[in-house]
């Protein structure tokens, strides 16, 4: 499903305004914050709380969350790899478009395959676009532990198939931007390292 090409007689229409005509307007630097991590690792809690933030300090930021996600454009997905896989591939093309707005796109999925988030990673650079990839680490006894939504427990029950840190892998970052102890940092220690970082790479200004 994913690498039928099946658009054909397409052509690519220009705009009227540059991307850096785009920054200039909005005042920062398009950029996908990439959030990986276990299910109940903090991922919608700190992307919650970072837009929160960032919108606070005028930057225009919008939050991509997977199971938002899922209950419309991605509905017709389940978690088997393939689905997983397409799931990633297309919010990976819509965090494109909002960087791509001069936006910061704050995602918060499982993302459990490396393989699947370097082609996230690949997307926005080949469009010369930022792409910024934040491990929210907990042990998996942690997120057992928090299990916010009863999920784990359901898991361990053999209720859910295919859970990921039970029976289906999560595939460490090997060389993430950031990497967050998400059970030693709180939530706006968290928030407070992904700002730090976005200014210090210049996101945060047009030029
Ligand atoms: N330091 C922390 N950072 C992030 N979440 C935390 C922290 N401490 C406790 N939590 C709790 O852990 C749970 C994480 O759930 P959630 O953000 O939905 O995770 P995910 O989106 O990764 O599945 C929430 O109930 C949150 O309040
Ligand atoms: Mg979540």
């Amino acid at each position: 499903m994913t690498n039928d090409l099946k658009a054909t007689n397409i052509t690519w229409h220009e705009g009227a305004v540059a991307g850096s005509e785009r920054e200039e307007l909005l005042g920062h630097k398009g950029v996908t914050i990439w959030l990986t991590g276990l299910s109940a690792s903090g991922k919608s809690t700190i992307a919650s709380a970072l837009e929160q933030h960032l919108l606070h300090s005028s930057v225009t930021a919008y939050r991509l969350d997977g199971d938002n996600v899922r209950f419309g454009l991605n509905k017709n997905l389940g978690f088997s790899p393939a689905d997983r896989t397409e799931n990633i591939r297309r919010i990976a093309e819509v965090a494109k478009l909002f960087a791509d707005a001069a936006v910061v796109a704050v995602t918060s999925f499982i993302s459990p395959y490396r393989a699947d988030r370097d082609t996230a990673r690949k997307l926005h650079e080949d469009a010369g676009l930022g792409f910024v990839e934040v491990w929210v680490d907990v042990p998996l006894e942690v997120a057992e532990q928090r299990d916010p939504k009863g999920l784990y427990k359901k898991a361990r029950a053999g209720e859910i198939k295919e859970f990921t840190g039970i029976d289906a892998p999560y595939e460490e970052p090997h060389k993430p931007e950031i990497h967050l102890r998400a059970d030693q940092l709180s939530v706006e220690e968290s928030v407070a390292t992904i700002h730090a970082y976005l200014a210090q790479h210049g996101y945060l200004a047009a030029k």
